[in-house]
């Protein structure tokens, strides 16, 4: 498994682009570094992942959320178009790791906001969208088009999560971590019809990022704090490793909103 990661040089709370940051509420830059660290070495560690690393700039603190660079298929990259300013500087960056390493990048118009990974999961083999709070529902056509999949869109109710991959994880097929406050009702209906299996978290949890996991296979990796979602995973087979996230919750972010899935990147020069 490959993935992509920014290490968190230049990372802080500069702007408050969801209520989750404020600037008065800073993180801790020495410990933010040895949280990333430590998530770094359980991937490659535990989960024997091949870890890329894009180079931080400075100015630009969210980078290290490499999730929402955009949607990686196959060797077809779909660049972000972010809602906030504050985030749009990072689009270059991000896009020219994936030219260099000869992905073909797809840019989907200026209007259509669109926030990668952050708001479009595969489950089992359905694409699921977030949309209203950041990516916007224009965009989920054009994104069909390209992957040549059908979407379903999720509307996002709860500014609190604003990312679809702050409320709901997919396990695997049929199966997936979700908190039901953040969707509207015709969103849950989607997922209560298309998902056999769906383990709601608890409001406490779902607060420290419990649906923001990296799941690979039957491994687990989550924000700590989380012991009832924890131990439904355990029941269910997974293995969980926790490891403490706290300067990164601070921007609304965790442990899978610091990687992103990059299956045919070739090895890290
Ligand atoms: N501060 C970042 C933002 O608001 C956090 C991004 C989290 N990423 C994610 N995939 N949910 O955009």
């Amino acid at each position: 498994m490959k993935l992509l990661m920014c290490p968190p040089l230049y990372y802080g709370i500069e702007r408050e682009i969801n209520p989750r940051m404020s600037r008065s509420h800073q993180s801790n830059p020495q410990l933010a570094q040895e949280q990333w660290r430590a998530l770094y070495r359980i991937l490659e560690d535990h989960l024997g992942a091949e870890i890329a690393l894009l180079e931080p700039r400075k100015g630009l603190p969210d980078m290290v959320f490499t999730a929402s660079a955009g949607l990686v298929w196959g060797n077809k990259f779909i660049a972000s178009n972010f809602r906030h300013e504050a985030r749009r500087g990072e689009a270059p960056f991000f896009d020219n790791w994936f030219q260099v390493r000869g992905y073909e990048i797809f840019y989907l118009p200026e209007e259509n906001f669109f926030e990668g990974e952050g708001d479009l999961l595969l489950c089992g083999d359905l694409f699921f969208a977030g949309y209203h709070i950041r990516s916007g529902i224009t965009s989920r056509q054009k994104v069909a088009e390209i992957l040549g999949r059908e979407i379903l869109s999720l509307e996002l109710t709860n500014e609190w999560f604003y990312h679809l991959d702050t409320c709901f994880c997919p396990l695997g097929k049929g199966q997936a971590l979700f908190y039901p406050a953040a969707f509207a009702s015709d969103a849950l209906k989607v997922l209560e019809d298309k998902i056999g299996a769906l383990i709601p978290v608890p409001e406490e949890e779902a607060r420290r990022f419990a649906c923001n996991a990296i799941v690979v296979e039957k491994n687990v990796v989550m924000n700590d704090g989380c012991p009832q979602t924890r131990e439904k995973l355990r029941a269910l087979g997974f293995s969980v490793l926790e490891t403490p996230l706290s300067e990164f919750i601070k921007a609304g972010g965790s442990a899978k909103c610091l990687v992103l899935k990059v299956p045919h990147a070739e090895k890290q020069e």
